[in-house]
């Protein structure tokens, strides 16, 4: 016998189903852990259990398809010199990885639970994790193992940067080869650092290819610091997303905007580093798939709230707030090929977040503030 549940008297339902986007006044009934009906109050089917959300509004749980949780050691110190008026280079990425190869598995594995503990309680149902913070075989595999007891969305990005203790090409080849062979059984994605001081665009071919090659899925961090051939690279080769995306040309929205590659912006790291917001209304003219995501990270965002990351994009990117709702659940979903996440449509999975407010609209409203009143993961509430 499976038991249903009604969640009556939502105030405002935003869907994410772009066929019946936002309902007001209305009820969701889940069943077997997944969305069995959406619709007008009034015309709610019987359940077996009730909720009322009391006039909340209610929203899929947020999808954070970018995040580098496998981590440790903190850089403090790197955000004081920032706001003091050091630039962001990338380079503190060395300092977290000596932290991290120095760590234990049980300490990794701890802290990053507890990252997606922190992340839950603020309405992040699914989330995508990557190592990039061991670079040798066995650091970055040990990485991997401990994201697959987290998450089924784990990438590998041995290509994070360069080891102070090996030339480019040979890391590149052992990213290439071994190291991806090693990895592979645990990620599903493959990631490229493409940028000046990391990867160039002929490296991050080689290695995204390698990793299609082996049947992962292909997404990469491109045009963060400046302009170069991260994102066309993403689109050529059909990656699921090109994240960052800063520093656009012409050329590269155009690239976006003729491919299946989403943008995924990530204003936590802008706001981190101090550095100029990416151009969402750019992107959303040209009619490209926007995600949002926390790229939370020890070094350019240390930060595990999408509600703060949706507020960056309506404040400081001027997207409006139904399109910033959008990029960081059904943009999310997409940015990791996810049809069962992401929205609440009949079929999809019940996570879904009763905010303490009557409107989405208050994520950006009310910046700062704790607005989630419940978070149901597959139906169950947390
Ligand atoms: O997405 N850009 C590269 N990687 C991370 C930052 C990593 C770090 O600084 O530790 C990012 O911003
Ligand atoms: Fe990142």
């Amino acid at each position: 016998m499976t038991t249903t549940t009604l969640i009556d008297r939502i105030g405002l339902l935003y869907t994410g189903d772009p066929e019946r986007e936002e309902i007001a006044d209305a009820a969701l009934v889940i069943e077997d852990g997944l969305v069995a009906w959406t619709g007008p109050a009034a015309e709610a089917p019987a359940a077996d259990e009730r909720v009322d959300a009391g006039g909340r509004a209610v929203i899929p749980g947020f999808v954070d398809s970018h995040a580098h949780l496998i981590f440790a050691g903190d850089r403090t110190a790197e955000f004081e010199a920032r706001m003091s008026g050091e630039p962001y280079t990338g380079g503190g990425i060395r300092t977290t990885v000596a932290a991290t190869r120095a760590a234990g598995e049980a300490e990794l594995a701890t802290h990053a639970f507890s990252l997606v503990r922190e992340m839950r309680a603020q309405g992040t149902t699914t989330v995508e994790i990557k190592s990039g913070y061991g670079l040798t075989v066995e650091h970055e595999r040990r990485s991997l193992e401990i994201a697959t007891t987290l998450t089924d969305e784990t990438t590998f990005l041995g290509a994070h940067v360069v080891p102070a203790d090996i030339d480019a090409d040979s890391y590149v080849r052992l990213v290439a080869g071994e190291m991806l062979e090693a990895c592979a059984p645990y990620a599903k994605w493959v990631d490229v650092f493409c940028e000046r001081g990391a990867f160039d665009g002929d490296q991050t071919r080689e290695i995204l290819s390698a990793g299609l090659k082996a049947g992962l899925g292909a997404r990469v961090h491109a045009n963060q610091l400046g302009e170069g051939p991260g994102v066309r690279i993403a689109c050529e080769l059909g990656a699921a997303s090109a994240d960052h995306c800063t520093h656009l040309s012409a050329a590269d929205v155009d690239a976006l905007a003729s491919s299946g590659t989403v943008a995924t912006l990530l204003p936590g790291a802008e706001f981190s580093t101090r550095s100029p917001y990416p151009d969402a209304r750019r992107l959303i003219d040209a009619g490209v798939t926007v995600a949002l995501a926390t790229d939370c990270n020890p070094g350019s965002s240390f930060t595990s709230s999408m509600a703060f990351c949706v507020a960056l994009a309506v404040r400081e990117m001027r997207m409006m707030p139904l399109e910033a709702i959008r990029a960081a659940t059904y943009g999310g979903a997409r940015a990791l090929r996810r049809t069962d996440v992401g929205w609440l449509r009949r079929g999809a999975r019940a996570d879904l977040v009763v905010l303490d407010a009557p409107s989405y609209v208050h994520l950006a409203y009310r910046p700062g503030v704790p607005l989630v009143h419940q978070v149901f993961h597959g139906g169950l509430l947390l």
